[in-house]
């Protein structure tokens, strides 16, 4: 920097780089200087027209009367009015048609499937699993093995309805000793395995009979129609495959209430009803149970 100042009349500050760069003292140009006042009008403006300040449990909430939320609300509002109208002739053919006919449509079907999703994930995930894959204690949606029918109407009575599975304690007639049931479990396994006539679990089967465990699970282990009952002749275990596990079903039961209490050990395996919990119950109970029957073990 250069202490001689060649130029003194041009009104520069004396700071000279390379011998002739020099620095002035112009003011900024009128638009430069415009455009900052008005990025301070623009400020006083915002900060009264929106909320802006933060107080300690709130914040100023402006002369506008605007949030994000109340904003999101009204798009949202748009949204659904446009989907009403836009899908209103389906939404009027699924309240008119039966599970089934909505089934055998495919564009309906396809619709009704596509618009369950979130619902399924608010009402039924929870449970189910988010695809239907089921939980411990809770059933798999997914698989062609039901308790109470695959069927697109049993589906919607499960859903409508709710339902709560029963198996007594010890047997039917509650008769059965420790014995019999480590017995029955053997059974129970081997008849998974198809192998129910093996004569190492004789003993199993007999006391199949004595607790006349037939009376639900059919004379062979598979229930005789769409009772709740499990079938047992399968590899899909709605429980445990377990052989601890079996014996404490079987000494305990499912929803077994004493003094309208449940009783110790027992299995508690409710289906809540949705017929009143669901918004618009009437159509969205057949819309879910198409999508049910879809998720890919529907009969
Ligand atoms: C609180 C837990 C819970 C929720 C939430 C729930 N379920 Fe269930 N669901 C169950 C249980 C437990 C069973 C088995 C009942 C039994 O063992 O008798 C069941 C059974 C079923 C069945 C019968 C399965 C069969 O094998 O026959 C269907 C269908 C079903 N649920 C659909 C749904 C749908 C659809 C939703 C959502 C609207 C839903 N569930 C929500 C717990 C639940
Ligand atoms: C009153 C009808 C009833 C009787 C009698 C009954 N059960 Fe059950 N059993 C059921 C029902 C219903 C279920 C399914 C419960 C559920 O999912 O909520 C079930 C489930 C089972 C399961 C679970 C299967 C699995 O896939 O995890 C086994 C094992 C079983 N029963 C064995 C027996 C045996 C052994 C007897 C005879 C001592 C017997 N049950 C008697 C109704 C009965």
């Amino acid at each position: 920097m250069a202490h001689h100042n060649p130029w003194p009349d041009e009104g520069n500050t004396g700071h000279i780089w390379d011998e002739d760069i020099r620095e002035l003292d112009n003011p900024p140009p009128l638009w430069w200087m415009l455009s900052f006042y008005m990025g301070f009008v623009m400020i006083i403006f915002y900060t009264l027209y929106y909320p802006s300040i933060p107080l300690v449990n709130t914040h100023t909430k402006g002369l506008a009367g605007w949030s994000s939320f109340k904003e999101y609300q009204e798009e949202f509002k748009v949204l659904n009015n446009w989907r009403d109208k836009k899908f209103a002739e389906e939404e009027e053919k699924l309240a008119a048609l039966s599970v089934e006919e909505i089934l055998k449509d495919d564009y309906l079907r396809t619709y009704a499937v596509k618009t369950s999703k979130m619902l399924f994930g608010d009402y039924c995930a929870a449970c189910h699993g988010s695809g239907g894959q089921g939980n411990p204690n809770f059933p798999v949606l997914a698989d062609d093995d039901w308790l109470y029918g695959g069927t697109g109407s049993a589906i919607k009575v499960s859903i409508a309805g709710g339902r709560v599975g029963n198996m007594p304690a010890k047997g039917l007639l509650g008769n059965l000793t420790d014995d019999d049931i480590s017995h029955l479990a053997d059974y129970v396994i081997a008849l998974s395995e198809h192998k129910g006539d093996d004569p190492s679990v004789a003993l199993g089967k007999a006391a199949y009979g004595k607790g006349m465990c037939m009376a639900c699970h059919g004379p062979t282990g598979k229930p005789m129609g769409p009772t709740g009952a499990a079938n047992l002749t399968d590899q899909a275990w709605r429980f445990s495959s377990h052989k601890e596990e079996i014996i404490k079903l079987i000494a305990h039961g499912v929803n077994v209430k004493k003094d309208g209490k449940l009783i110790k050990g027992t299995k508690n395996a409710v289906m809540p009803s949705f017929g009143k919990r669901l918004p618009n119950a009437e159509v969205n109970i057949k819309r879910l149970a198409v999508y049910v029957h879809q998720l890919g073990g529907g009969l």
